[in-house]
Formats: C-alpha cells, structure tokens, sequence
C-alpha cells in the first residue's frame, strides 16, 4: 500500500501549538484546493471513490476518523487523531473515511482543483483500472 503519514512541524510554546503548512515544503505539491468536513452524521461512510491524478494531504485538525485504504490488493485502516499528523495519498487508491468522533474536523489539502472526471466512483471499475483485471 503506498501511503505515507507526515508529522507536522509543531511549533509550540506556553501560549499553545501552532502548526503552519506551505505548499511545495510541509506539503510535498502545490497546493490548489483545500476542503473540509464537519457536521459529520454518526455510522456514516464518506469517500468510496478513487482519484486518477489527484494528490492528497488529509488531517483531523480537531476529532478522530478512520480512513480505510485500498489499492485493489489490500485493505488497511488508519485512525487519523492527531492534529499534527497528516496522511499523503495519490492516485489509485480506493478510500473511504468512517467512525467520525463527536466535531471531528477532517481537513483536505489537494493537488489539483475539483474535476468530477478525475474520481473512480465505482469499486469495480477501480479494479479494472488499476489491476486491468
Ligand atoms: P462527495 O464526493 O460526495 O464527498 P465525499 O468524498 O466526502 O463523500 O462530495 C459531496 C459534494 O461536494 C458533491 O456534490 C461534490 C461536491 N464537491 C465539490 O464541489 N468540490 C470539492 O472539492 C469536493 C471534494 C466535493
């Protein structure tokens, strides 16, 4: 599974913690969208898709998820609950996020601005693409 969990540089002092993300540095690409999810109802599942090109940095700045990865060969969860820690995908890997904690915040940085054209949205398909099964 190609995946890779970045901690943020804290910088802390008595007033508190304050972690700063730049693109092409902290963040291993340009930056050109960031998105986020709250409000998250409870026992749901988000994501169940797939990217073609896209790059990710996602993080819980407040609250705990799961995000379950899965490159068609394995599947593997990680529990994202620490503001500090960032989880950095690229394409072809099927994800889907779940277990929300109560005002989980789930921060996305991405590579690329929105194009409908660049998600897998079915499991099969995703297969196909990336197995050429
Ligand atoms: P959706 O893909 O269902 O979210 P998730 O992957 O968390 O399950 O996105 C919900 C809606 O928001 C959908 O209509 C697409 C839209 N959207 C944008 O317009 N821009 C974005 O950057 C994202 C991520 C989604």
């Amino acid at each position: 599974m190609e995946y890779e969990l970045i901690d943020f540089k804290i910088r802390g002092d008595e007033r508190g913690s304050l972690v700063a993300l730049e693109g092409n540095g902290d963040i291993p690409f340009e930056i050109k969208r960031v998105y986020y999810i709250f409000n998250t109802a409870q026992n749901v599942v988000r994501g169940c898709h797939s990217h073609r090109k896209l790059e990710q940095i996602i993080f819980c700045p407040h609250g705990s998820c799961d995000f379950i990865l899965d490159d068609g060969k394995e599947r593997i969860t990680i529990r994202l609950d620490k503001p500090y820690q960032g989880l950095h995908i690229k394409n072809s890997i099927w994800r889907e996020f779940t277990n929300f904690s109560d005002g989980c915040v789930v921060m996305v940085l991405a590579s690329e601005h929105y194009d409908e054209a660049d998600y897998i949205r079915d499991y099969q398909t995703f297969k196909k693409e990336v197995h050429h099964d």
